[in-house]
């Protein structure tokens, strides 16, 4: 059975990422020191899965424990790296914490695969890479922009340290950049788990719906765009997910072109707020309260994937449509009950 770390596994993409995995007859290794998510969630991945994962309470970002930590895991298959700080604003209040804690990481993961050159490896990250794209859809061959937060740095950055380590120590890697993953798995036992108040759209109108929140609050109506709000691509957590296993059979096939070949996720499609909101209305059956309010600082107006590679290369497209992920989603906020978003 091939072995595989998932590093922030009990995280939003990466839970959903070991059930696939486990689906699959993979080992699942999961590496999670809960700075962003709840022990109780390895429960919905066993309730999926029919196994349950192990699991290590380890901070990845300190050299002696993750040293230690993979010395005893020298026989993997592949290591797919989610675990890292994500939040936009904060890591302009935090930037040391972040690049302490998202690229030390990084370097030390790395350091593992260089020593063991047939593990494949797969790091997270975003489209936040691009800013504010010239062309849309967005190409993998975009120009990298100037990130507009050091979260967004750290994806930039990193990428850059995975090229310069596969060279010089002749690994292959694939970076994945999410587009906007949304929704929850179709059983309501796993799905994303916002601690304090959502700063993301999809969690927010859940929470709000539920009674949660007050209402939404729409972060600019006079974008230039077909109903003055920002367009963005929303893609389900699961097809985000099944693009990982793709990736990982593509590295372990011997497959890539290059050191490092560079994937979107996303759909190809984007949607404006306003048509999120519908769809979350059209899915549920609810009315969802919102209000107009000033623009959100860092906001790009719109940005959604050019799929054309991931579909020709990785053979992989998502599948599921923006009703069923708000569907999933609402399902899944639920499922959480009274006791989440407080
Ligand atoms: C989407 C749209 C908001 C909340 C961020 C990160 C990105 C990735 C995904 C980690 C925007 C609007 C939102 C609200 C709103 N994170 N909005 N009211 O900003 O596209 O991407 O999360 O990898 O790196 O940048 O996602 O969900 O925050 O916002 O109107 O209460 O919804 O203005 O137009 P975003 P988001």
């Amino acid at each position: 059975m091939k072995k595989v770390l998932v590093t922030g596994g009990l995280g939003f993409i990466g839970s959903h990422t070991a059930v696939e995995l486990l689906g699959r007859g993979y080992e699942a290794v999961i590496a999670d020191n809960l700075s962003n998510t709840r022990a109780a969630v390895l429960d919905g991945i066993e309730a999926i899965a029919g196994v349950r994962p192990s699991w290590v309470d380890v901070d990845l970002a300190d050299p002696t424990a993750c040293r230690a930590f993979l010395a005893r895991h020298g026989d993997l298959a592949g290591i797919i790296h989610f675990a890292a700080h994500k939040a936009v604003g904060e890591s302009v209040q935090k930037p040391l914490q972040y690049y302490l804690n998202n690229l030390g990481s990084l370097a030390l993961l790395l350091e593992h695969v260089a020593a063991h050159p047939a593990c494949g490896f797969i790091f997270s990250s975003s489209c936040t890479v691009y800013g504010q794209a010239d062309e849309l859809p967005i190409r993998e061959d975009a120009p990298i922009k100037p990130a507009e937060s050091p979260y967004g740095n750290t994806k930039q950055v990193g990428e850059e340290v995975l090229r310069d380590a596969a060279r010089a120590h002749d690994f292959k890697a694939i970076a994945l950049r999410y587009f906007n993953p949304i929704g929850a798995h179709p059983s309501a036992r796993i799905g994303e788990l916002p601690l304090g108040v959502p700063q993301n759209l999809v969690p927010f109108i859940t929470q709000s719906a539920a009674g949660l929140r007050g209402p939404l609050k729409v972060f600019g109506n006079d974008y230039p765009t077909r109903d003055g709000t920002c367009v963005r691509d929303y893609i389900h957590v699961v097809d985000v997910a099944l693009a990982h296993i793709y990736a990982l059979e593509r590295l372990l096939d011997g497959a890539t072109a290059a050191p490092v070949e560079v994937f979107n996720l996303g759909t190809g499609t984007g949607s404006t707020v306003l048509e999120v909101i519908a769809a979350f209305e059209r899915a549920t059956g609810k009315r969802l309260a919102y209000d107009f309010a000033p623009r959100r600082p860092g906001d790009v107006i719109a940005a959604y994937a050019d799929t054309a590679k991931a579909s020709r290369e990785l053979g992989w497209k998502a599948e599921r449509s923006l009703e069923q992920s708000m569907g999933d989603a609402w399902r899944w906020q639920e499922a959480l009950g009274a006791d989440e978003g407080v």
